[in-house]
Formats: structure tokens, sequence, C-alpha cells
């Protein structure tokens, strides 16, 4: 998903469903944002792509990915860093002076280098301490949060974030662990969540929807995901673009649910008896959706379910903060989680 990640925010004629790889656009000015910088794939693409005076904004919460970003900024006087979460983009854009910016990238989920670190405690399949944080400067870890989160809020978390049928049994199970020790590394909560899911998808371990389930809720993915959608939108220039890679349903129904409403708003209007003029205008413009090509997937498998979203932003004003075009409950306070 690089090239045509690079491509959807940097070329102007960009089409999801037609691109090809191989076609360089002319260098672009401007201000860019890469909000998951991560090793810095993406945006030393972006950079390759960018004119002398633009600018490049990169966030990311893990200090590991900082540390990188920070060995970029030192070579190229183009790149920003912010230790944020993108949820910030739009207060931290402000802090920095920048009222509006070209593109905007989030390639969202964790990265390979956390899977594979047991150290971080993403992985049911490494055993490591049950950490599961991005920002391993702030916040509970999925122990603490474990250890003392309600049985019914454990079993929402599982419910929701893992669409997890058996999140009732879970909870229960956890909690009655706990009540004799507390859960602190990874292989104690797969080996729990295992004994008590039964039946499971081909080729998926018993505890994969657990684990995502507390992940997300650990980082408040759903809800930094919603807060950078609109802020984005909010700062995007005319003309200014917005990709978004995902990695599972729940955020690309996010993403998907923002992006047409932004699209189409006069959907919700659409039976209403009222001029043309009156109706509300699109303030993104769709420019597709695209999945990892076979050899992305072949040589990388976490690719498979990857889906790029790609949307321009129209010269018609926000009539509104963007935060009016988040699905209803995206921002739900019961399922929010609690780092900063
Ligand atoms: C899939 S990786 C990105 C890889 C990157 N595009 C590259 O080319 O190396 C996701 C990265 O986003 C970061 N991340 C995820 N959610 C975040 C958030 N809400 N705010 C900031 N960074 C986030 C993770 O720490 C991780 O480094």
């Amino acid at each position: 998903m690089l090239e045509p990640a690079v491509a959807a925010l940097l070329a102007s004629d960009f089409d999801a469903r037609r691109w090809r790889p191989g076609v360089a656009a002319s260098p672009r000015q401007g201000v860019w944002v890469d909000g998951t910088f991560g090793r810095g794939g993406h945006s030393g693409a972006l950079l390759a792509g960018l004119a002398p005076q633009a600018r490049l904004v990169v966030f990311d919460k893990d200090p590991q990915a900082i540390a990188q970003a920070h060995a970029l900024a030192s070579r190229d006087p183009r790149v920003t860093v912010c230790h944020q979460g993108f949820g910030t983009l739009e207060a931290t854009l402000a802090g920095l002076g920048i009222e509006q910016v070209d593109g905007v990238l989030l390639d969202v989920g964790v990265s390979s280098p956390q899977i594979d670190d047991a150290e971080r405690g993403f992985s049911f399949m490494r055993d490591g301490p049950l950490d599961m944080r991005m920002d391993t400067t702030r916040g509970p870890t999925a122990a603490q949060w474990l250890a003392t989160a309600s049985e019914s809020e454990i079993r929402e978390v599982i419910k929701h974030h893992g669409e997890e049928r058996y999140a009732f049994q879970i909870a229960k199970a956890i909690a009655a662990r706990r009540a004799q020790q507390p859960l602190s590394r990874t292989h104690e909560l797969a080996e729990l969540v295992a004994g008590v899911v039964r039946t499971r998808e081909k080729g998926q371990h018993p505890a994969t929807r657990t684990f995502q389930a507390v992940r997300i809720h650990i980082n408040r993915e759903l809800a930094e995901l919603a807060d950078a959608l609109a802020g984005a939108l909010n700062r995007l220039a005319p003309g200014g673009r917005l990709a978004v890679i995902s990695f599972h349903s729940l955020e690309d129904r996010l993403v998907k649910q923002f992006m047409a409403a932004a699209a189409n708003p006069g959907a919700a209007s659409a039976r209403l008896p009222l001029r043309e003029s009156e109706r509300p205008q699109p303030v993104l413009r769709l420019l597709g959706k695209r999945f990892a090509e076979a050899q992305e997937v072949a040589e990388n498998p976490r690719a498979r379910s990857a889906v790029l979203r790609v949307a321009e932003r129209t010269t018609t004003p926000l009539p509104a903060p963007a935060q009016a075009y988040l699905p209803a409950g995206s921002r739900s306070p019961n399922l929010q989680g609690t780092t900063a």
C-alpha cells in the first residue's frame, strides 16, 4: 500500500480503481501530514515526491518510532516530529501555526515491529508482559486495566471491539482468575481465553478477538481515528487529500461512513422539500478504495486485510465542524478507554 497511498496524496489525477504503479508526479509544495510514522516508509516515499520548500509533519505514539522520526528530521529540515496521538491532529497543527494542509495519510493499527517485539505485549504468539500500549510513556497497561476494570466493562470492550460472541464467558473467566492472581503475561491471557472459547474460525487463534479488543481499548484506537478524520477534514485545503489505510472492519467501517457522509451530505435530507440551493453540498469527493496487491500479500500476509480509502476536499466551505460527519456513537464514552 506504499505506492498507491503516496500517489493518493500527491498525484493530481489519482483514481484508486485505475491507479497503476510507476507514474511519477512532479514535486509538490505545501504542508503534508503522516499521522502514523512507524518506521518511516510512507514518510520517506512522500518526501521523495515533495519539493525542497514543502513541509511534512509526522505523528506517532510509539517512542521507538519517534526516535526514528527525529533521526530523519535531523537529516531533512522539511520534517517536523510530534510525539502525539493522531487524534490531536487539529490541535497539534494549530499549535504549530498551521491552518491548512494539502494531504493527510493515516496507516492505522499496530506496526510489525510492535507485534514482533514480545516485550510490547501485543502478540498472543509470543509470551511477554501484558502491556499493549503504543505509547509506553503514558496510560495504563493492559494488565493494569484488566486488574481494575469492572467485569461488565471488560465484557463490553471484548464484545464491541472484538466482535466476540463469547465476551460474557471471557469477562467472567478474567474476573474469576484475577480474584486468585492478576494476569500479567500475554500467554496467561491467551491460555485463559482458549479455555473458554471452544469453537473458532479456521486458522484463527481463539484469543485473536480478545487481544484485538483490549488493544483497541487501551490505545483508544477508534476514538482517536474518529478525532483524526474530523480534524483532518477541518484542516484540509480545497483539493487536499485524505488517505486512510485500515486493517480491520471496525476501522474501515468508520472511515467509510465518515467519507460517505461528507461526500453525500444530502442523503439525510433527500426526501425533504428543499430547493437545490438549500441542499447540503459535498465537502469531500470520493476517489475510491484499493486492497493490497497479491504480491504485497505474499510478501507480508498482514496486508491481506488492508484497505486504502481516499477522498479529496471540495471547495465548499464546511457548514459546521467536520465532527458532524462522524457516525453516531463513534466517540461513545463507555468504550473510549482511559489513555491520553
Ligand atoms: C501500520 S504502522 C505505520 C507504518 C508506517 N506507515 C511505515 O511506513 O512505516 C502504524 C503506526 O502508527 C502508530 N499509531 C497507531 N495509532 C496511532 C495514533 N492514534 N496516533 C499516533 N500514532 C499511532 C503506531 O504506533 C505505529 O507506529
